[in-house]
């Protein structure tokens, strides 16, 4: 796609702000979004209406449109569904409502920025917007995955665009952390298994964690490499941090396993980076959230 496409697409994506200050990167944050589904979804000629409002206004959208009587983070009004608050011409998609400050607290909850946060309610409402749903699991895993495609092939734009900063590490301080976890690896104490495990943990703090895996007789009081690490932290104050590096003596990249992965959610945010690399030191960068979609948090207990 040339820059005039672009700059045509750009104008006819209306974005309205109600009640709230917009930042630009975050109203720049929508129109990524917005044109990210449409190009994933060859949509073509057919655009929607953003609307970035406050609590108040989508509290009452939610209550008169779907009978839920609190406010959300973003409301689809589908108009091929007939459901479109406002009248438009040929080609509109129908409205997305968003809660700025809703966006902002889950931002800083899930740890990123609130740029990102409003480009994947974005994301999530145009998908609503051109049919899918999350009601039945099957339509939900099938609608999860575009999402999650789609906010990937945007995350670099998000950084680049404003200075908005993206849970990223630099591809050095990735190998310094490999070459971390390997070392830590070699403290395992593996009697039983003998599969050793390395993990490296960059506190927010800007401090190094490392962690092995160390067996028991008993099997079950076995701790993982990746456990020890947090474990050490976060006994000594560091509740947050950067990055996760795992190793070990496997040919293949070491996932951590599913307590790991529900551990980890605990203190780390869905989108922080984990390094998972195999014996020489080959990694693959992935995300918690991408490991654990869904993890049960403590505001899940609310
Ligand atoms: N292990 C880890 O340390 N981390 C993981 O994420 C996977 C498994 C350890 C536990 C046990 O000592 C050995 O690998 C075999 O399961």
């Amino acid at each position: 796609m040339n820059m005039i496409d672009n700059d045509m697409i750009e104008s006819l994506i209306s974005v309205e702000t109600e009640n709230v200050k917009v930042s630009e990167e975050n109203e720049a944050a929508v129109r990524i979004a917005v044109q990210a589904v449409l190009e994933a979804e060859s949509v073509i000629g057919r655009y929607p209406a953003v609307i970035l409002t406050d609590d108040e206004s989508i509290h009452i959208c939610n209550r008169d449109f779907r009978s839920v009587d609190r406010p959300t983070d973003v409301l689809s009004f589908p108009a091929d569904e007939g459901d479109a608050l406002l009248t438009a011409p040929d080609g509109f998609l129908g409205d997305i409502m968003i809660s700025v400050p809703t966006a902002e607290r889950q931002a800083e909850e899930l740890g990123h920025s609130a740029a990102r946060e409003i480009a994947f309610l974005t994301v999530h409402g145009m998908l609503h917007l051109l049919g899918y749903d999350h009601i039945e699991p099957e339509d939900e895993s099938i609608m999860l995955e575009r999402q999650r495609i789609i906010i990937s092939k945007i995350e670099d734009k998000l950084v680049s665009n404003a200075g908005v900063m993206k849970n990223t590490i630099e591809k050095n301080r990735m190998n310094e952390m490999v070459g971390l976890a390997l070392k830590a690896m070699e403290r395992a104490y593996v009697p039983y298994s003998h599969f050793r495990v390395g993990a490296c943990l960059l506190g927010k703090s800007g401090k190094y964690y490392l962690g092995c895996n160390i067996e028991n007789a008993a099997y079950s009081p076995t701790n993982c490499a990746e456990r020890t690490a947090l474990f050490k932290a976060v006994s000594e104050g560091e509740l947050e941090f950067s990055a996760l590096a795992i190793a070990s003596d496997s040919e293949h990249f070491t996932y951590p396993c599913g307590v790991c992965r529900q551990v980890l959610s605990e203190f780390c945010s869905q989108d922080m980076p984990l390094i998972c690399s195999d014996k020489n030191g080959k990694y693959i960068e992935t995300t918690l959230g991408e490991l654990l979609p869904m993890a049960f948090k403590k505001e899940d207990m609310a």
